[in-house]
C-alpha cells in the first residue's frame, strides 16, 4: 500500500538529510524552515507547525538551562534533550495534510569535536544514538578533518559559519562577522571547503545579508540563515525567541510570533487567584463517591 500523506505515511517518509541537500530552493522550491526544540512537547509543536528541520541546539544552555553562554553544555546534556525530542516525534501523527516528520539535527557542543576526529565521531554517534539523524558543528576550514571523519562514519553534517557562539571568547563577544572585504571572502572560502568536506547544509549566523547571499551563491548546498537576511535558502529561529517565551531584549533578527511568557504569567496569576478565592477546583473538577458509599462513610465520621 502506498504511504498516505498523514499518519503512518508521514512516519514512514521522514525528511532526510539527502532530501534537504537536494531541495531546489533556488529553482523555486519552498525555503527551508528550521526551528529549535529541546523536549518532546516542543518537538511536536515544531512538527505540527510544519518545520522541515528541528535543531536540538546548544542554545539549550541559555534558553532552557539558565547559563549565560552555550559553552556550558556537554554531550550528555545534548544527548538527553535530543532523546526527548526524538521520543516526542516517535509517536507524532501530523495534523496537517502532507506534513512530514522533520529531520532532527543534534548540535555538537563546545569541546566535543575540538580534540580530534576520533573523539568527534564518538560524540556525533552519541547524538545519533540519542535519536538525531544528523549533527551540526561550528567553524570553517579548520574543521574539515573532523567533518570528513564524521561524514565517513555515515553521519550527515550541517556546518555553521559566521557568528559562531562557541567562539565567543575568541571573537570578543557576540559580534556580526564578515563586515570587511577580507573577512567576507574568507567566509565564502570556508563555505566552499565545508561543502567539499561533505556538509549537507550550512547555517549562516550574524552576517550582513550581502555576505550571506555571496556565500549562498558560492555553494550548491542549502544555506539556512539566522541574522543573515533573506538571501539564504532557509531560516532558523530559536523556539523561545519565536514564541516569546522570554521577554528579555532580543537581537534585531528575532521576530516574535507569540507572547507565550505574558500569556503564561497571566494564566498562572488567574490560577493563583482562583485557588485563593476558592473558585478552583469546582465540583466538576473533583472526584465524587457514590451516594451509598458517602452515606456509609458518614456513619464513621
Ligand atoms: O544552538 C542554536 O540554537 C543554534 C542556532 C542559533 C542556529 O545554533
Amino acid at each position: 500500500m502506498a504511504p498516505t500523506a498523514s499518519g503512518d505515511g508521514a512516519r514512514r517518509r521522514p525528511i532526510t538529510a539527502p532530501a534537504i541537500r537536494a531541495r531546489m530552493v533556488r529553482d523555486g522550491g519552498d525555503p527551508l524552515v528550521m526551528v529549535t526544540a529541546y523536549d518532546a512537547p516542543g518537538a511536536r509543536m515544531v512538527a505540527d507547525g510544519g518545520a522541515d528541520l528541528i535543531l536540538v541546539g546548544d542554545s539549550l544552555a541559555m534558553v532552557v538551562l539558565g547559563y549565560d553562554d552555550t559553552l556550558q553544555v556537554t554531550v550528555d546534556d545534548m544527548a538527553h534533550h535530543t532523546a526527548a525530542v526524538a521520543r516526542g516525534l516517535a509517536s507524532w501523527t501530523p495534523a496537517a495534510e502532507g506534513a512530514r516528520k522533520p529531520l532532527i539535527v543534534g548540535d555538537l557542543p563546545w569541546l566535543s569535536y575540538h580534540l580530534g576526529p576520533e573523539d568527534a565521531v564518538r560524540n556525533a554517534a552519541a547524538l545519533i544514538r540519542a535519536g538525531a539523524q544528523s549533527v551540526k558543528l561550528e567553524g570553517g576550514a579548520k574543521r574539515v578533518p573532523v567533518i570528513e571523519a564524521i561524514v565517513d562514519a555515515e553521519i550527515p553534517v550541517m556546518g555553521h559559519l559566521g557568528l559562531t557562539p562557541q567562539s565567543m571568547h575568541a571573537m570578543g563577544g557576540f559580534k556580526v562577522q564578515g563586515k570587511e572585504t577580507e573577512a567576507a571572502l574568507a567566509l565564502v572560502q570556508d563555505a566552499k571547503r565545508l561543502e567539499a568536506a561533505g556538509c549537507f547544509a550550512l547555517v549562516l549566523e550574524g552576517v550582513p545579508e550581502q555576505v550571506a547571499s555571496l556565500v549562498t551563491e558560492a555553494v550548491s548546498i542549502p544555506t539556512i540563515g539566522i541574522g543573515a537576511g533573506a538571501g539564504c535558502d532557509g531560516q532558523v529561529l530559536v523556539f523561545h525567541d519565536l514564541l516569546g517565551l522570554e521577554d528579555r531584549m532580543a537581537p534585531k533578527f528575532v521576530r516574535r510570533y507569540a507572547s507565550l511568557r505574558a500569556d503564561g504569567v497571566a494564566a498562572i496569576a488567574a490560577y493563583a487567584d482562583d485557588v485563593r478565592t476558592g473558585a478552583f477546583p469546582s465540583a466538576a473538577e473533583t472526584y465524587h463517591l457514590s451516594d451509598d458509599v458517602a452515606e456509609e462513610l458518614r456513619l464513621y465520621g
